[in-house]
């Protein structure tokens, strides 16, 4: 495949003559199993180039699993690389294989290797030399047939200078190098690939199409994106959704450029290391209140799903008549009604509940006092499988545990696949399991 067609196929988009290095390398190493090296800072397109080698590679059909090492905790590392028998850690309650296991015919992306522990630096080189591992807990040697192709923003010989990265394995890694400069080196390709995120947000969006004028082409070429392509994609994304015009000045994108004063009117257009104290443009505003929606959309959609797993978890209990004035959103089959409540008072109700759910149930609640769920003159909706009313509320925690256990079962302990179906990050399911191991 000639670069062209890798581009097309890929979308990447760039004219610099590094950007043509960086595919060209691309093709030469694809074909084979050689260990990959990608450097270049956040948002420079590692990823983007880290799966275009393995699609064009002869294990495209196999599994590519992306690994962040920065995002695992230093205690699970190992044992979510190479698997671990069960019990060799708390909470090992069943064996698990490790994603050198999955990958095997496949290709291992490392990113953030810069991040990795000593010790399980130690395990990879091994991997790396000779294709062998074992599980955590186990003196079994397996073998693996996995590429491995690692990232780095941080400059690894650095790290080696440092000790905080081992040398050998640098070099191991670095059998062939991918450097991909940062966007401010190669200032031919901002525009274009600006120009194809304009053109797929207005699709996106619906929008009409925007065109940049002559002294906006400039500031964008001036500017130093220090996120890179990733900032731009967001620059483009901003202009198209915010600005209610089709051309756009240098005036309409100073506001999105972090640290790059709105001095509207004047022609000064570098930027400067902090944003005025007096920069507040419409646009800014705008802006602001365009990332704080986004911001609220991600808490209301998590909390929206914990809410989901308090719901089914324990079934929520309201009183009838904060049903029936329509306070409460939903079919009534979504709620357990209770009869009238005594006290009539709705707010000391949800502090019963909450009460409930950070004391247990093991209070007064069970004698069926007035508005607590679970007392007799409960009505509830069916449910699957209907649990004995007298049965007390697990607490918050131990609902956790045990929906995170089920679902860990469910994926044999993938705990990819896990956090995704609990709709929580990798991050914060390994946190949750932290901290309900140190409670064992
Ligand atoms: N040359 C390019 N053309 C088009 N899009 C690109 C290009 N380079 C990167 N991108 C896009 O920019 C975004 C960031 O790229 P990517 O995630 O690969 O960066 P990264 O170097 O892995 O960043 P990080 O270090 O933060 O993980 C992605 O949406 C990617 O598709
Ligand atoms: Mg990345």
């Amino acid at each position: 495949m000639d670069r062209e067609a890798i581009q097309e196929r890929f979308g990447i988009v760039g004219r610099s003559q590094a950007l043509m290095n960086v595919i060209d390398r691309v093709r030469q190493v694809a074909r084979t199993d050689i260990t990959v090296l990608v450097e270049g800072e956040s948002g420079v397109g590692k990823e983007l180039i880290a799966e275009a080698i393995h699609e064009l590679s002869p294990r495209r059909h196999e599994a590519f699993v992306i690994v962040n090492c920065g995002a695992i905790p230093e205690g699970l590392i190992e044992s979510e690389l190479f698997g671990a028998e069960k019990g060799a850690y708390t909470g090992a309650t069943e064996q698990r294989t490790g994603y050198f296991e999955d990958a095997d015919g496949g290709t291992v992306f490392l990113d953030e290797i810069g991040e990795m522990p000593q010790a399980a630096q130690v395990r990879l080189l091994r991997v790396l030399e000779s294709g062998q591992f074992s599980r955590v807990g186990s003196s079994q040697v397996r073998t693996t047939d996995t590429r491995i192709i690692a990232a780095t923003n941080k400059d690894l010989a650095e790290e080696v200078q440092a000790g905080r990265f081992r040398e050998d394995l640098y070099y191991r890694l670095s059998t062939v190098l991918i450097d991909i400069p940062p966007l401010r080196e190669r200032k031919e390709d901002i525009l274009p690939i600006f120009e194809r995120f304009l053109h797929r947000y207005a699709q996106k969006y619906n929008s009409s199409h925007r065109e940049l004028d002559q002294s906006a082409i400039e500031l964008l070429q001036r500017y130093h994106w220090p996120g890179n392509v990733r900032e731009l994609r967001n620059v483009a994304e901003q202009c198209v959704v915010l600005l209610r015009k089709d051309t756009v000045t240098p005036d309409d994108l100073r506001p999105f450029l972090r640290g790059v004063t709105s001095s509207s009117g004047s022609s000064n257009l570098l930027p400067v290391a902090r944003s005025a104290p007096g920069d507040s443009s419409d646009t800014r505003e705008r802006e602001l209140v365009y990332r704080a929606l986004i911001e609220l959309r991600h808490e209301m959609s998590e909390l929206k799903g914990q809410i989901g797993k308090l719901v089914a978890a324990l079934g929520v209990a309201v009183p009838r008549e904060a049903f029936d004035r329509g306070d409460m959103p939903g079919e009534r089959s979504d709620y357990v009604l209770l009869g009238e409540s005594k006290s009539g008072d709705y707010a000391s109700f949800i502090e019963d509940v909450v009460y409930e759910i950070e004391n247990g149930d093991d209070g007064p609640s069970a004698n069926g006092g007035p508005g607590r769920p679970g007392a007799a003159s409960v009505e509830r909706s069916p449910e699957p499988e209907p649990e004995p009313e007298e049965e007390s509320i697990p607490t918050l925690e131990d609902a956790e545990r045990e929906l995170i256990t089920k679902a860990l079962k469910r994926f044999d302990g993938n705990r990819r696949q896990t956090a995704k179906a609990l709709g929580i990050s990798e991050r914060t399911l390994y946190r949750k399991l932290k901290e309900l191991d140190e409670d064992l």
